[in-house]
């Protein structure tokens, strides 16, 4: 065991992404006397918006690894008290695309990794779930809803938490966070991200291009929020499992309404909207669970907070891409280029790269 610290060990999966390069920032600044270790492939390591490679100063030891390679990792060194396990192929369209690897990391090597924690005395596990495990509903979803998620991305999150909820017991507890819809900036920004999309695309082609008729309904949350309510997962008193909605019920928005209000910020922008298209993906999400146990609940951020912030960092980094969909800001785009450039096998496995052993 190392004895590095008697401080509190949190190892965050997937701390280089769009969420967990942000919450490795402000948990660490809300408790210095964290220890962080990061475990993260680094798929995306060089496709920040400042077009440098990121860094993470947060973290006190990064480990570059794949979940599919869990018993080469030393982790066994350090005395882990809580994970916050983000690392997944995180959403539907890489699902789609790349439906084994998908399956292989969000499913099989996520159970795995739940009982390697076990083994290793892990007390607590804090899951990165989605309000996707609803599919299409067209009533307002709680906890105790039928689920019905419609890709392998949503089933994976279904899976995962079946599985936390057969293994937690006294000496682990588990909480999984069935996020919103993701939107805001981060140092790791992503814009395939339905309000993101919205507000790249007004900027650099004065159009907000609907792909859908506008109708399907999405809750959406900030980054900022999806932080601060890990962060306090990872504290909260729990018994053996929990589960929440994690959002705001005045985040509840029809995909057409974003479009308006990114208008708003942006008044030059055309609204054009694909008629023939229907997302089957809708569902309203109610998080009045959320709302009796987070205590800054109504300290949540708007949509205007997500939508000036993006703005913000959109003109800071001078962002005029017209083809942004294409780009490497597209997480599914970014994979695909790393195949065709052989850095990537389609399995998604790191080709000639040194970055799983420079630790
Ligand atoms: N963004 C959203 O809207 C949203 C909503 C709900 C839930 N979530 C969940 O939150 C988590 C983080 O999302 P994000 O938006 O930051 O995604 P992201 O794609 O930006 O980050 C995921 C990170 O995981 C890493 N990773 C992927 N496969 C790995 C593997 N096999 N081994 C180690 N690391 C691996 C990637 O390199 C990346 O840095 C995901 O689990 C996602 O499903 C996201």
């Amino acid at each position: 065991m190392l004895k590095s610290s008697k401080k509190k060990v949190i190892l965050i999966t997937g701390n280089l992404g769009y969420i967990g390069v942000e919450l490795s920032k402000y948990i660490k600044k809300a408790d210095k006397n964290l220890f962080l270790i990061g475990f993260d492939t680094g798929f995306f390591l060089k496709d920040s918006i400042q077009k440098k490679k990121i860094q993470n100063k947060y973290i006190d030891y990064q480990i570059y690894s794949d979940l599919r390679d869990l018993k080469h990792i030393e982790l066994k060194k350090f005395n882990i008290d809580t994970i916050i396990h983000l690392a997944a192929i995180s959403n539907d369209p890489m699902g789609n695309f790349f439906t084994k690897p998908t399956r292989q990391i969000n499913t099989i090597y996520t159970k795995k990794f739940i009982n390697w924690a076990i083994k290793n005395s892990v007390k607590r596990f804090v899951f990165a779930s989605s309000c996707s495990v609803y599919g299409f509903s067209s009533k307002v979803c709680n906890e105790n809803s039928r689920t019905n998620p419609l890709t392998e991305y949503a089933r994976s999150k279904l899976e995962i938490e079946k599985h936390l909820k057969k293994k937690v017991n006294k000496n682990f507890k588990a909480v999984s966070l069935r996020f919103s819809t993701a939107c805001g900036a981060s140092k790791m920004l992503r814009l395939d991200l339905v309000l993101n999309d919205f507000v790249a695309s007004a900027i650099s082609t004065k159009e907000i291009k609907l792909l859908s008729d506008g109708n399907a309904l999405r809750p959406l949350i900030d980054v900022y929020d999806m932080c601060q309510t890990l962060i306090w997962a990872s504290k909260l008193k729990l018994k053996h499992f929990l589960c929440l909605n994690t959002g705001n019920d005045n985040m509840n928005y029809k995909i057409v309404e974003l479009a308006y209000l990114v208008k708003k910020f942006l008044p030059f922008s055309k609204i054009s909207i694909n008629h023939k298209n229907f997302d089957n993906r809708s569902y309203k999400v109610g998080f009045s669970k959320l709302k009796r146990l987070y205590k800054d609940y109504n300290k949540m951020k708007n949509i205007k907070y997500s939508v000036k912030n993006l703005i913000k960092i959109l003109k800071t980094y001078e962002f005029k891409d017209k083809n942004f969909r294409k780009s490497n800001l597209m997480r599914l785009m970014s994979l695909r280029s790393q195949i065709k450039k052989k850095k990537l096998s389609k399995n998604l496995r790191i080709l000639n790269d040194q970055r799983y052993y420079n630790y």
